[in-house]
């Protein structure tokens, strides 16, 4: 990963002279954005750096884990303990020695936006956090970097596969109930993740997927189904989600509606009259269970699997 620290500097500063700053001042207390442009236009940087903001914050055993973890690395590249340490993040010091003059805050209850406070991770993370996630829905809804990432500790959470997806759900709610339901892929036994199907960052397929489609996702552990086969199903090459639901479905097999209706939905009421030889009632009648007969729904490759019996 490129990181440079000027950027982070640079990008906080496109922020404010874009003028997205302003626009803020009704919700924060008063004079602090001003005061926060005018930290960062004169950039006082401190010298004392890591231990000056440690003198006085050192009662907070928490914050003090950021040594222990990449960022407060002092030998790092471009990690922020290797430069402007804790003012990388948090802006100049200038005259906050206390509550005088805020600094730059994350999480809910900063006075900061999102996008504000992402610009200070995207200083030194345009490639990490993937150049998609400008655009992302994520990025346009104003999702923040530390709504899923925490600094002071040794390690990030959010990095094992074991946390995320509850991390996903707690903002994700429908899924969640999804995940939940009588077919689901196995994510509630943290067998799979969100994230082996989306990018969080977001990706160049439909809902921040990493595949440019739907079926090229599902063939990534599916490959069982990608065609061509001898015989072709219309609607499978098309778009596996015309028939499966991938969080979690009450029919089996993840399927967006029942067995025959499903079929019927395109196949119209009576796929069989004049169709079939006599337009044959016992088959009609039998019908209801499609797949006895129409085994390979997904399509055929024996010579004799024009309708999918083979
Ligand atoms: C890499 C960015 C980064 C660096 C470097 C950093 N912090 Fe933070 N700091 C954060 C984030 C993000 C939070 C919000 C809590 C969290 O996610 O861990 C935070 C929270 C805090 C808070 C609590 C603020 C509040 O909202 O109540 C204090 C105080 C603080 N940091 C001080 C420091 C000090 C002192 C240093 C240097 C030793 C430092 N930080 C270095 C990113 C950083
Ligand atoms: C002279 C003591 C002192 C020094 C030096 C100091 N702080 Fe603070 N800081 C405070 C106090 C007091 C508060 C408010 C107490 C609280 O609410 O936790 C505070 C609050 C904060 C907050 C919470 C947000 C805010 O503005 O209220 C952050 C973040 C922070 N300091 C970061 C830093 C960083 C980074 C440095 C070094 C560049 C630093 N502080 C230096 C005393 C100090
Ligand atoms: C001064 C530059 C700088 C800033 C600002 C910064 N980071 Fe980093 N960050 C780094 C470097 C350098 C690494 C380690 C490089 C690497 O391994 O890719 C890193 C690593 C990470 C990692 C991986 C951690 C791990 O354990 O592997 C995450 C996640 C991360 N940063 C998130 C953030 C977030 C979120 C913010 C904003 C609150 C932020 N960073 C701000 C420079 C920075
Ligand atoms: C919706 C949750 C979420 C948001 C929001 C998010 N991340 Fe991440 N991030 C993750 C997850 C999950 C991983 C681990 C990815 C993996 O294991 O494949 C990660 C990994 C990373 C890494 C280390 C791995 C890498 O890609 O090099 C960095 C750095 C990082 N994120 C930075 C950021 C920054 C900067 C932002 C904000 C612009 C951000 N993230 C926003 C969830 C998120
Ligand atoms: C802080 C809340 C929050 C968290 C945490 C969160 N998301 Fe989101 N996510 C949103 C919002 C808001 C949207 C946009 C509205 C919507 O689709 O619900 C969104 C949208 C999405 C979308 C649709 C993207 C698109 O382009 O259509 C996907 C996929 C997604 N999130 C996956 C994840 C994953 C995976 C995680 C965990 C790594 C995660 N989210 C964590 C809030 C969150
Ligand atoms: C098997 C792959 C897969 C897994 C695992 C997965 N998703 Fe999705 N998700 C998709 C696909 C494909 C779409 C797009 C659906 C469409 O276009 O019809 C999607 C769409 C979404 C959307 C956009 C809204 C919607 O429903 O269309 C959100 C939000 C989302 N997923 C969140 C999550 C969360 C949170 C998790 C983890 C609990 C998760 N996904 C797990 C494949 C997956
Ligand atoms: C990261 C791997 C992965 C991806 C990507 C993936 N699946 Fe799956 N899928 C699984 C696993 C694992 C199972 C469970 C297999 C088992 O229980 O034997 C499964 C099961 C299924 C099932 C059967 C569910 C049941 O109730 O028995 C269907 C249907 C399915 N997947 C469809 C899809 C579709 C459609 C996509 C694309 C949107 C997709 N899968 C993408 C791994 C994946
Ligand atoms: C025309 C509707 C339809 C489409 C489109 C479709 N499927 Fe299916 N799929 C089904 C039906 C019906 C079943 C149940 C089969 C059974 O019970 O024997 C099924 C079962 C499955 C299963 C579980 C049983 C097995 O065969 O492994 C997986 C996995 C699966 N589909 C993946 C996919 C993938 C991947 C795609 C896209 C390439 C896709 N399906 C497209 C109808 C469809
Ligand atoms: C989204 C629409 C759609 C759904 C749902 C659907 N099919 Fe099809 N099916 C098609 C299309 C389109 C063709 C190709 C028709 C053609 O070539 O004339 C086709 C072809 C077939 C054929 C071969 C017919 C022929 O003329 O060669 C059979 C058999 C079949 N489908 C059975 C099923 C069954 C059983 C289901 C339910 C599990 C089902 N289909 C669900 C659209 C669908
Ligand atoms: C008892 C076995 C059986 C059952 C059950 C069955 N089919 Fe068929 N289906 C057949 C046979 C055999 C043919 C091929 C007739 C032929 O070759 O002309 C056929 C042909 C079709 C065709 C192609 C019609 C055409 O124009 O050639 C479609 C579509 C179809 N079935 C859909 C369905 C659907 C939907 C269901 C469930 C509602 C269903 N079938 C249930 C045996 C069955």
């Amino acid at each position: 990963m490129k990181v440079t620290i000027s950027t982070a500097r640079n990008l906080v500063l496109a922020a404010i002279l874009a003028g997205s700053w302003p626009a803020l001042a009704g919700s924060v207390p008063d004079g602090s954005v001003d005061l926060l442009k005018q930290k960062f236009t004169e950039g006082s940087y401190s010298k004392r750096g890591a231990d000056g903001c440690m003198m006085c914050h050192k009662r907070d055993p928490q914050l003090a884990a950021i040594f222990d973890s990449v960022h407060g690395d002092p030998n790092g590249k471009n990690t922020p303990m290797a430069g402007l340490q804790c003012e990388a993040c948090h802006g100049p010091q200038g005259k906050h020695k206390g509550k005088n003059e805020p600094m730059l805050t994350f999480g809910e209850d900063s006075p900061l936006t999102a996008e504000m406070q992402n610009s200070v991770c995207l200083g030194c993370h345009q490639k990490g956090a993937d150049a998609q996630w400008h655009g992302s829905l994520h990025d346009l809804e104003e999702v923040s970097c530390v709504s899923c990432h925490q600094l002071h500790v040794a390690k990030d959470p959010i990095l094992n596969p074991a946390n995320q997806s509850e991390q996903c759900l707690s903002c994700h709610t429908r899924q969640q109930a999804d995940i939940h339901k009588r077919s689901s892929h196995p994510i509630k036994w943290d067998q799979m993740n969100c994230t082996d199907c989306h990018n969080p960052h977001g990706g160049i397929g439909p809902a921040a997927t990493e595949q440019p489609t739907v079926n090229d996702g599902c063939y990534q552990c599916h490959a069982d189904k990608r065609g061509p086969m001898l015989w072709n199903h219309a609607p499978v090459m098309e778009d596996c989600t015309i028939c499966h639901t991938p969080h979690g479905s009450v029919n089996d097999n993840l399927l967006t509606s029942r067995v025959p209706m499903l079929c019927k939905q395109c196949h119209g009421d009576n796929p069989h009259a004049g169709n079939v030889p006599g337009g044959n009632s016992s088959i009609n009648t039998a019908g209801q269970g499609c797949l006895n007969c129409h085994s390979q729904i997904h399509g055929s490759n024996h010579p004799n699997g024009a309708k999918f019996q083979f």
